[in-house]
């Protein structure tokens, strides 16, 4: 029969495909986040994260230098804090020898070529498990980017490269800059979660750190709806990338990741910074669940969304799998 086109000449052997592939995936597009809490040689499994861990600085370092071997360049830090330490002004987030500032530390003193990315939130800090310092009943956007700048810069003071607002303040990407050039951190880039959706999705996350926002008896919000995104929105993300780019931000991001390509896309198109994707804890918990069902390939589930997140525009995506995903690759499976 002729036919005019036969699109599976292209499909037809391995070899075709890998020739005309449009996307490709590797360990360098990953960043993987770590969750780290005081101690010597504590690693405790999250238990809605099977594979993930918090780990003290000690075996953070180690598993850093894993990381590196296998192609990862960069990490995303997340620390744990005792209880103790967290109130309403987050003032333990710029303590130079708090447990972020010596993880910092540690990570660039034995893995100095490691791209260090510390999120720059108050949450951890938080007694609420707010973003920010709360005041009125909601969380007061302006004495919070105060705050921000103040752990931003003691990040960079801690040789963190990268600093990563994930708080959804409104003006802090033009603030946390502007603090970090006035302490001579001309170097020290932004990648700000630009657009980061109110997201059912970050419940393991929130397990990991405990930071789900806390009954407390008082008045404040009892979820992110007054910062984080409305899921319904398209347009309001492409505005919030602008904003930090014009801000200043080096790199964006979008967040989560995979009911969120339409945007990652259109983000993409309407920036010119390299766009990041966050494929963050409940998608990862997914995977895996099914995956131990037996319903879903782990191996292959986790690939197919990773590429797909490359292929809706991302230039860099923060995985949980990224270790897992770099092995595979390293072996060219
Ligand atoms: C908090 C923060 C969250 C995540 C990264 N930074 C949770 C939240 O906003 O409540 C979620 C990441 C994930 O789910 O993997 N600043």
């Amino acid at each position: 029969m002729f036919l005019l086109h036969r699109g599976r000449r292209l499909r037809q052997n391995a070899s075709i495909r890998s020739l005309v592939r449009e996307t490709s995936l590797s360990p360098a597009d990953f960043m993987f986040p770590m969750f780290i809490v005081e101690g010597e040689n504590q690693e405790i499994e999250i238990s809605s994260m099977p594979g993930i861990y918090r780990r003290s600085i000690d075996l953070t370092v180690k598993e850093v230098q894993e990381l590196y071997t296998l192609g990862i360049r960069a990490v995303n830090i997340y620390v744990k804090v005792s209880d103790d330490l967290k109130d309403n002004t987050g003032k333990e987030a710029w303590n130079t020898e708090g447990l972020m500032q010596r993880t910092i530390r540690a990570i660039k003193a034995t893995c100095p070529e490691i791209i260090v990315m510390p999120d720059v939130a108050l949450d951890p800090y938080s007694i609420y498990g707010h973003d920010g310092i709360i005041k009125n009943g909601d969380v007061e956007n302006d004495s919070t980017v105060e705050a921000l700048v103040k752990m931003a810069v003691s990040h960079a003071e801690a040789g963190a490269d990268f600093v990563a607002p994930s708080d959804m303040m409104d003006g802090r990407v033009l603030r946390i800059r502007k603090g970090l050039d006035e302490a001579g951190y001309t170097n020290v880039g932004i990648m700000s979660y630009s657009a980061k959706y109110a997201s059912a999705f970050y419940g393991p996350f929130r397990d990991a750190l405990d930071s789900a926002p806390k009954e407390t008896g008082e008045v404040v919000p009892k979820d992110k709806k007054t910062y984080q995104m409305d899921y319904a929105n398209r347009i309001e993300a492409i505005r919030e990338a602008i904003w930090d780019v014009e801000e200043g931000a080096d790199m964006v991001m979008v967040k989560p990741g995979t009911a969120y390509l339409d945007i990652v896309r259109e983000v993409k198109d309407a920036v010119n910074v390299p766009v990041a994707v966050y494929h963050v804890s409940g998608e990862y918990a997914m995977i895996k669940a099914a995956a131990e069902k037996g319903w879903l390939d782990h191996d292959k589930t986790m690939m197919e969304q990773l590429m797909c997140i490359k292929r809706a525009g991302a230039s860099l995506i923060s995985t949980y799998f990224a270790k897992e995903a770099a092995i595979l690759l390293n072996n060219n499976v």
